[in-house]
């Protein structure tokens, strides 16, 4: 069902796999929704927190996550440290791994860094988000809102809009959606397009009309500033007036689609701020809500799986 050791990417999930994760993010959605929280589906079990870029919403859901299934959670800082990438990286990894930790949840702003680290320790490893190149839970999180605001996660037409350049929400997104098979447009200025992208069976327009027209799901990016070295865009208004979305440009998607943004916005930059507020058609509060318990589905299938692999282990010992 669920084969894995590590949630790494979405690149190497199957579509089922990917089913299984959504059905029972299903079951922690309702759980999230009690007074009483507390499962112990992780009792016992060391979950280590290591975010070496900035987080507000992937750091607090799966701390959350955590607790709420029953583990023993620890956040550290690692901001504050002058850890690099390389050798002091997997240093990091090794200490941490002489605590036997069960899971441990890695940001990092390299490409490849998470994936490094899984290489070196022997428990579970989930990517919150690795430099440009993927961030699995969000892209989950996403396609779990779109499931149940859509009643499916098929022959859907996805805009994707803005920085698609530096973001690792887009890649996962679009690797995802299109394992689902939906349709994907890209709307972005040349500037902030990865070379190559064309290869990813995607529609790619500059248009935001010609991009929305027809779209069930409209998914605004963050201009990545921190990601940029040197001018990407004219300035702040005039990307807004061409690329940011407001009443007047959503007009051309389908009537009832959805406005997505994973979060943190530049309100007036990307997104018009009383839109991003507006129940009827912003979906990013939900996304938020479905983000705790997708961090559950995938820490609960991993944590049974490290179970079974450790119990196989310890008998081939005896
Ligand atoms: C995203 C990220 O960190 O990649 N945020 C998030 O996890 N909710 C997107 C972003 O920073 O713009």
């Amino acid at each position: 069902m669920f084969p894995h050791r590590h949630l790494l990417g979405i690149e190497g999930l199957k579509a089922p796999e990917i089913t299984t994760i959504l059905d029972l993010s299903e079951a922690y959605v309702a759980q999230n929704r009690k007074t009483n929280k507390h499962l112990d589906v992780l009792t016992g079990l060391t979950q280590i927190n290591m975010f070496f870029e900035n987080s507000t919403r992937t750091q607090a859901s799966f701390e959350l996550a955590g607790k709420r299934l029953g583990a023993d959670v620890m956040s550290m800082a690692m901001q504050a440290s002058s850890i690099k990438k390389g050798e002091t990286l997997i240093d990091t990894a090794l200490t941490l791994n002489a605590m036997h930790p069960d899971i441990l949840v890695v940001r990092h702003p390299n490409a490849g860094a998470v994936n490094l680290l899984a290489s070196k320790v022997n428990c579970s490893v989930l990517n919150a988000g690795d430099g440009r190149h993927e961030h699995p839970t969000q892209a989950l999180l996403d396609a779990l809102t779109i499931r149940r605001r859509k009643g499916r996660l098929h022959r859907l037409t996805v805009a994707i809009c803005g920085d698609i350049a530096h973001s690792r929400v887009a890649r996962s997104n679009i690797l995802l959606l299109g394992q689902m098979e939906n349709r994907i447009r890209l709307i972005a200025p040349p500037t902030l397009l990865p070379s190559g992208i064309d290869q990813f069976g995607v529609e790619i327009t500059d248009n935001m009309e010609e991009g929305l027209k027809g779209a069930d799901v409209v998914m605004m990016l963050r201009l990545q500033k921190e990601r940029m070295d040197g001018a990407f865009i004219p300035s702040e208004r005039e990307y807004f007036h061409r690329f940011g979305l407001d009443e007047a440009k959503l007009a051309h998607a389908k009537e009832d689609a959805i406005v997505m943004h994973p979060g943190p916005m530049n309100r007036g930059v990307e997104i018009d701020g009383t839109l991003a507020d507006d129940i009827n058609r912003s979906v990013i509060q939900e996304q938020v809500e479905m983000g705790v318990a997708v961090r559950m589905a995938a820490m609960d299938l991993l944590a049974r799986n490290l179970k079974a692999w450790r119990m196989r282990d310890a008998e081939v010992m005896v």
